[in-house]
């Protein structure tokens, strides 16, 4: 019987590898969710028009070069707040949600918007400076250069226009699970999120 795990939060809270991690130990498929937005976002960087895109989205647009960029991240959150991109866009997302093996997908609206009634639901937080250091030092290892005040200034601009927009803002489900990730090493806030998903299956 398919499972569905939901897992939003802002921007670099460890959402990403939390999921992958919590995938990997239920044997569940994992979806990130933002990968949509962003390979949209790519789209419209190039001059196309971002509903059309969203609507023509396949598969290997996911696997496009760049996607993990600054400049593609902004260009997600813009085209995020189109209600019309967000339609395209929730039936493929609904459809890997019902996975027989079980799925966990990571994003903004997954627990309050795509799977309203996902058995589990967590929303990973951290400070701001834990976030947008983790965010600076990965893009530094991608050799993307940057500096750490660009890199919150950033990620203090994107989360803002998820928190603002009026289509499936940021915000956690009202039953969620809060994990607030700024003390905790990786190792930690998985097995903490293991523990959360373990309690409701
Ligand atoms: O998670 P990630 O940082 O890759 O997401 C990029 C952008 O895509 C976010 O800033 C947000 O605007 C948008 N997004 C969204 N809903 C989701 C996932 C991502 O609006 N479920």
């Amino acid at each position: 019987m398919s499972f569905a795990v939901a897992i939003d939060g802002p921007a670099a809270a460890g959402k990403g590898t939390i999921s992958r991690a919590v995938a990997a130990h239920f044997g569940f498929a994992h979806l990130d969710t933002g990968l949509l937005y962003r390979a949209v976002g790519a789209c419209v960087l190039e001059g196309r028009d971002p509903v059309e895109a969203a609507r023509m989205l396949a598969p290997a647009d996911l696997e496009r070069d760049g996607l993990r960029s600054p400049a593609v991240a902004q260009a997600a959150s813009k085209v995020a707040a189109i209600a019309d991109v967000r339609a395209a866009l929730v039936e493929f997302q609904r459809a890997f949600a019902t996975r027989a093996e079980g799925a966990v997908l990571d994003g903004r609206d997954i627990g309050t918007v795509i799977c309203p009634d996902a058995p589990a639901k967590l929303f990973v937080t951290a400070s701001d400076t834990v976030r947008a250091r983790r965010r600076y030092r990965e893009l530094v290892e991608k050799g993307i250069e940057t500096t750490f005040e660009e890199v919150l200034a950033d990620m203090c601009a994107r989360d803002a226009r998820d928190r603002a927009r009026s289509s499936a803002p940021l915000k956690p489900a009202e039953d969620a699970v809060m994990l607030d990730t700024s003390q905790l090493g990786i190792d930690e806030a998985v097995a903490e999120a293991i523990r959360i998903i373990e309690a409701r299956r």
